[in-house]
């Protein structure tokens, strides 16, 4: 079965193709995104209006885009997947409109799917490390622009959320702190190459988050910031403590015309950011030992929190699976991937289908 996969719940309009075969091997043909960053990038994050506009002017030649590169017609297509919430509604209620049309237009049947879910889905199209688990359950933790979230899937469908950001995401704080720094939105990639860059001035004999803990530097707290886990006995997360520190100690100096160090800084900030990350992971595997873990959103492409994640899962024991770079952030493959699940659940969408903005799972 050819699945068309349908993301546009924030800056990226995506369409995927993913084939499902009898076996339940999935095998992506078309991966189509594109991406509204240039835009957004001149008022330092997302415009949603400017983002609904972008997604009704992209979508409709991206679908074709997908269909000729996977060599299928529309009516090859068994079934559409589209991400209905969370997001941006306006935003969402482009990709929900369009794929209802499609479906209706082709009579193919329909699929609504989370956007956290889909993401987790991600590791199932393809993975860097352990494959993902053949069943659940198993833990999930996304990290993304929005969310720094713990899941417990007890099944392909039902998550139970462990542990949850009160407030700002870890993607939001390294965006927000990257733009003070001077980084174009969004920040993490670049934020990611220059924490490698501060390791490797603050701890070069080992320059990673082990060898900064281990640091003269570390141990003189110079730039210390304080923890994103809360120490409360939960695996929630809180970043507007670390980014209102962050704004602080980087006007401080600036103000003081002291000798400041972005790179430093910003392998200071990454070490909580992802020392917080693991943490509250090993938290929600305390309370369901032995689980595999499956990490997932734009956040999982950072190589320090990717290399943490594999020292963590290799301590416990546990398999860890991983998206490729390709897929840690907004895709079309990874609706598809969910979608199949929820259609193999039996749980189909119709015409009346709507978009919410609202952050349940
Ligand atoms: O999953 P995603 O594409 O969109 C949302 O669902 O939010 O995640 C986007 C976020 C942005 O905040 C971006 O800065 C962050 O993922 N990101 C990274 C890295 N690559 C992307 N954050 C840290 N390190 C990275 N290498
Ligand atoms: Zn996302």
């Amino acid at each position: 079965m050819y699945i068309l996969g349908i993301e546009s719940s924030c800056d990226e309009t995506a369409v995927g193709i993913l084939r499902a075969d009898p076996d339940g091997r999935l095998s992506p043909c078309a991966n189509r995104i594109n991406s509204q960053v240039p835009v957004h990038r001149l008022y330092g994050g997302v415009v949603p209006e400017i983002a609904s506009r972008a997604h009704i002017e992209s979508i409709s030649a991206l679908a074709t885009d997908a269909l000729s590169e996977a060599g299928i017609s529309p009516s090859e297509v068994g079934l559409v997947a589209v991400t209905s919430h969370p997001g941006l509604i306006g935003a969402l209620l482009v990709g929900v409109n369009f794929a209802k049309a499609f479906s209706f237009a082709h009579d193919i049947p329909l699929v609504s799917v989370n956007h956290m879910k889909a993401h987790v889905a991600a590791a199932w199209v393809e993975s860097t490390e352990a494959p993902a688990p053949e069943a659940p359950p198993f833990l999930a933790l996304v990290v993304s622009g929005g969310h720094t979230s713990l899941y417990h899937a007890a099944t392909w469908c039902d998550y139970e959320e462990i542990g949850a950001t009160r407030d700002d995401a870890i993607g939001e704080s390294f965006d927000k702190v990257g733009r003070l720094l001077g980084l174009p939105y969004p920040a993490g990639a670049a934020f990611d190459r220059l924490a490698a860059e501060g390791f490797a001035a603050l701890c070069p004999s080992d320059p990673t988050l082990n060898g900064y803990a281990a640091s003269p530097a570390f141990r003189r707290g110079e730039l210390h910031l304080p923890s994103p886990a809360l120490h409360d006995g939960t695996a929630d997360f809180s970043f507007s403590g670390l980014k209102t520190a962050s704004v602080n100690l980087i006007h401080h100096h600036r103000q003081k015309n002291e000798p400041f160090s972005p790179a430093e800084f910003a392998a200071a900030f990454t070490y909580e950011a992802v020392e917080a990350v693991c943490r509250q992971t090993e938290l929600a595997l305390d309370r369901f030992p032995g689980c595999p873990l499956v990490a997932a959103g734009g956040v999982s492409a950072n190589s320090h929190l990717r290399q943490a994640l594999r020292r963590l899962c290799k301590k416990r024991g546990i398999s860890l699976s991983l998206p490729p770079l390709s897929l840690c952030g907004d895709n079309g493959l990874m609706v598809c991937a969910q979608g199949y699940r929820e259609y193999l659940a039996g749980h189909l969408a119709d015409v009346s289908l709507n978009a919410s903005a609202a952050d349940s799972i």
